[in-house]
């Protein structure tokens, strides 16, 4: 899918992630301050993509991976996750083109509402989010535990 955005001369494309991408998203996970965990291995991300067919997402130029958002959707809800832009390649649209789709592709599923978590600290992510019209549950708390 083209975007129309053009980078360096290089186009910005948009297509679907697969598990063969799962090197390249780990290395722009880590070079982008994702907080990589369990799950994010290979078994984990191709057990997810697979869950979810045609949902996640990356941005490419020149065939490189520049962005990504993985999204799944429990039947409920629609969640967003690993949102991540190479530097180079921020400010100009990237996350808002990837979220946009993203959203696109849990509506045609049948999801009614979607969600992200982000670190409080995380001021660009926040911004992002808010510019995206979503709305921060300012009293609810994340919980988890490892089972
Ligand atoms: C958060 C992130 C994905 C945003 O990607 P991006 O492609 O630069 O975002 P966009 O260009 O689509 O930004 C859209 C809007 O979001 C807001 N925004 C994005 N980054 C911002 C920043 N650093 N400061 C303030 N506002 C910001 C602005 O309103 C922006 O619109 P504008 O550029 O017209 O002012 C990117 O900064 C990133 O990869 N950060 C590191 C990884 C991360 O923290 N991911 C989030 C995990 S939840």
């Amino acid at each position: 899918m083209r975007t129309g955005l053009v980078f360096h001369g290089g186009e910005l494309r948009l297509r679907t992630a697969t598990v063969r991408d799962h090197g390249a998203l780990m290395a722009l996970w880590l070079r982008n301050g994702i907080a990589v965990r369990d799950g994010d291995d290979r078994r984990g991300v191709g057990l997810m993509l697979r869950r979810n067919k045609g949902l996640s997402i990356v941005a490419t130029m020149d065939g490189a991976i520049v962005g990504s958002v993985l999204v799944t959707w429990d039947g409920r809800r629609g969640w967003l996750h690993h949102l991540a832009v190479e530097r180079a390649c921020r400010r100009a649209g990237v996350a808002s083109l990837l979220v946009a789709e993203a959203e696109r592709r849990l509506r045609a599923m049948g999801a009614t509402r979607v969600k992200a978590e982000v670190y409080s600290r995380n001021r660009a992510s926040r911004a992002l989010f808010r510019s995206m019209g979503y709305e921060q549950y300012e009293r609810l708390l994340t919980f988890g535990k490892r089972l």
